[in-house]
């Protein structure tokens, strides 16, 4: 995980964008019964959903089961969304309001689906705005996650990463990004038959590179065969082997595998420890003020310091706490 964790508000007040994101849970916005059940899963977070997997004729309503849901409900320090829909529909603005002027308070962040150019993200960064200096909200506080799910939005993903500073993760759309660009699988992140690597690298690496330069969370998104838990486990191991902070996940079953796959193990945890221990202490006057320090065989240096920073800070965030010390050498 990173990204800058104090983004300065337009009004000045200091917003916290590193949320955790291992496991982000979708609930349709239409349905009562799911809301009151997502409250007790363990996930990260949670995205009451007015887009895809909300019906047409039931978006309106959904709108105010989703205000009561996040006011009335306990999320109990979940990571709290609405998915919008897209701003070529003609239901993102009120959704926005609705949900905003509703529950603005108690709402983190806003997903805007299928972003295609940095203009769709600058749009709902002026209306929330306006929404906040009219309800009385700290202006700037409610984030943006950006997902990427078709051929234009890949391609400008430069510029959508930078346009706000609002932005807090950009996410990978698999279903709609492969029938966007043809892709010829109908099974939801698995390879298409027929080809011999891996057919999501390019555009995965894509949305990490941007992700990255911005300083903002990368997030894969949905594995749609809910039951075949080995399945998703191994669509979810690839995403937090290139770097990835976290997947979708659409069934119960999924939270547990997505907080363990994107958490690191307690092995690597640990060593990361060790490592900012050992590069501290041999860096200092007692230890010399080296460069460089030695555990056993490997060498540590800076590099290594920044890499072991990182899984350090999952680590943290993920709740492990470390079963070994460092031992400074006898002098
Ligand atoms: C998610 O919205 C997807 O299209 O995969
Ligand atoms: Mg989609």
């Amino acid at each position: 995980m990173t990204g800058s964790s104090g983004a300065s508000g337009p009004s000045g007040g200091t917003v916290n964008r590193l949320r955790p994101r291992r496991s982000c849970l979708a609930v349709p916005g239409s349905n009562p019964r799911f809301l009151e059940k997502a409250q007790g899963l363990p996930a990260d977070q949670v995205f009451l959903d007015l887009e895809d997997a909300c019906a047409p004729l039931a978006k309106e309503g959904a709108r105010h089961t989703i205000v009561e849901a996040l006011n009335e409900g306990d999320w109990g320090g979940k990571t709290r969304v609405v998915r919008v829909n897209d701003w070529t529909t003609h239901w993102t603005y009120r959704d926005v309001i609705t949900v905003v002027e509703g529950a603005g308070q108690n709402l983190d962040c806003v997903m805007l689906p299928k972003v295609q150019d940095a203009q769709q993200v600058h749009a709902l960064d002026l209306l929330l705005t306006q929404i906040e200096k009219t309800v009385g909200l700290q202006v700037g506080r409610i984030g943006i996650e950006a997902q990427l799910e078709n051929a234009r939005g890949l391609v400008n993903v430069d510029e959508i990463a930078a346009a706000s500073p609002r932005l807090e993760a950009l996410i990978f759309g698999p279903a709609d990004f492969m029938a966007s660009i043809n892709m010829k699988t109908l099974v939801v992140g698995e390879q298409p038959p027929g080809y011999p690597a891996d057919a999501y690298h390019y555009i995965l690496m894509r949305i990490l590179m941007a992700a990255r330069a911005h300083d903002l969370q990368a997030i894969d998104g949905p594995y749609l065969q809910i039951r075949n838990v080995d399945g998703y486990r191994e669509v979810a191991r690839r995403a937090a082997a290139l770097g990835f902070d976290g997947k979708w996940v659409l069934h119960p079953g999924q939270v547990e595998a997505s907080n363990e796959i994107f958490s690191p193990s307690q092995e690597d945890y640990d060593h990361a420890e060790l490592i900012l221990d050992a590069y501290e202490y041999f860096t200092s006057e007692a230890g010399g003020r080296k460069g460089s320090a030695m555990i056993g065989d490997e060498m540590i240096d800076e590099a290594s310091r920044k890499m072991a920073l990182v899984v350090a800070g999952k680590g943290r965030a993920a709740g492990l706490t470390r079963t070994s010390e460092f031992e400074a050498p006898e002098a």
